[in-house]
């Protein structure tokens, strides 16, 4: 089933056509890696899409519901979550409080923010269920200023996942990590995603990453899609390993 679709979505930025009239979905249940090189529209796509920014023309639907004109906070609530290319925590709270931001948020529960996890039994239960799941559980008490860089990012899409989103894009992930930490984050990601039936878009630049946890991948080339396919296909795709994927791509 389509989860979302856009149609003919557009947003420029002077002369820039960061997305060109695109044609987007995705399906229920999958992983799809939304690739492309920098500038390609990736990330613009994603910010029209949850609602940071308005389109400049064409239509968006999640759910079969026209969601073109939804306020950030109503996407939220209908669904859609995403995390930032850089990463978005609040580095003088702890690990737990900054899960227990969205919690309250989701649950309406605003007015109690500044009490924040402490005063609140269900909240901080189920702040510290997510930390654990994300194997962030022995940090909860820590400020997220003080993790790791790899911990960072695993506690910012901890962050997104928090607010129970039947889409979750995820901005880069793994960027900024070294290698060997992308597949521990990468693993814990998708077991995830999979188990609590969530759909997620996954940015990524690390076609190893790509290639080994994605479902379906999509190629977005100077705000268009260049082309749309299962790994397999995207392997042979003979214009996208020329214009984008180089020597990268394992045989
Ligand atoms: N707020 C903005 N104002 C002006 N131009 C912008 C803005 N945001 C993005 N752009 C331009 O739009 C194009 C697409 O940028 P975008 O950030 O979506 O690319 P991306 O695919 O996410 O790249 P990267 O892989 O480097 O993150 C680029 O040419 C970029 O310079
Ligand atoms: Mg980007």
């Amino acid at each position: 089933m389509r989860l979302l679709e856009t149609q003919r979505l557009k947003k420029y930025f002077g002369d820039t056509h960061a997305v060109d009239e695109v044609d987007f979905s995705v399906t229920q249940g999958e992983v799809l890696a939304l690739i492309g090189a920098n500038g390609a529209g990736k990330t613009t796509l994603v910010n029209v899409v949850s609602g940071l920014l308005p389109p400049d023309g064409g239509k968006i639907h999640f759910q079969g519901i026209d969601v073109t004109h939804q306020s950030i906070h109503q996407r939220i609530e209908a669904g859609i979550a995403r995390s930032f290319q850089l990463v978005n925590l609040f580095d003088q709270l702890t690990c737990l409080d900054n899960i227990a931001l969205p919690i309250f948020s989701r649950e309406k529960k605003t007015r109690r923010l500044m009490a924040l996890a402490d005063k609140d039994r269900a909240v901080r239960e189920e702040a510290m269920e997510v930390l654990q799941q994300f194997g962030l559980a022995p940090k909860a008490a820590m400020v997220a200023g003080g993790l790791a860089q790899g911990e960072r990012k695993l506690l910012d899409v901890a962050v997104a996942y928090a607010l129970r989103p039947r889409l979750l894009f995820l901005d880069e992930p793994t960027s900024g990590v070294s290698t060997r930490e992308k597949a521990p984050i990468m693993d814990i990601i998708t077991s995830i995603v999979r188990s609590g039936k969530i759909t997620a878009v996954v940015i990524e630049h690390d076609m190893d990453v790509v290639f080994t946890y994605s479902d379906r991948i999509v190629v977005m080339h100077e705000g268009k899609i260049l082309a749309d396919g299962s790994p397999d296909e995207i392997r042979r795709n003979e214009q996208v390993t020329t214009t984008l994927l180089g020597t990268t791509v394992a045989p």
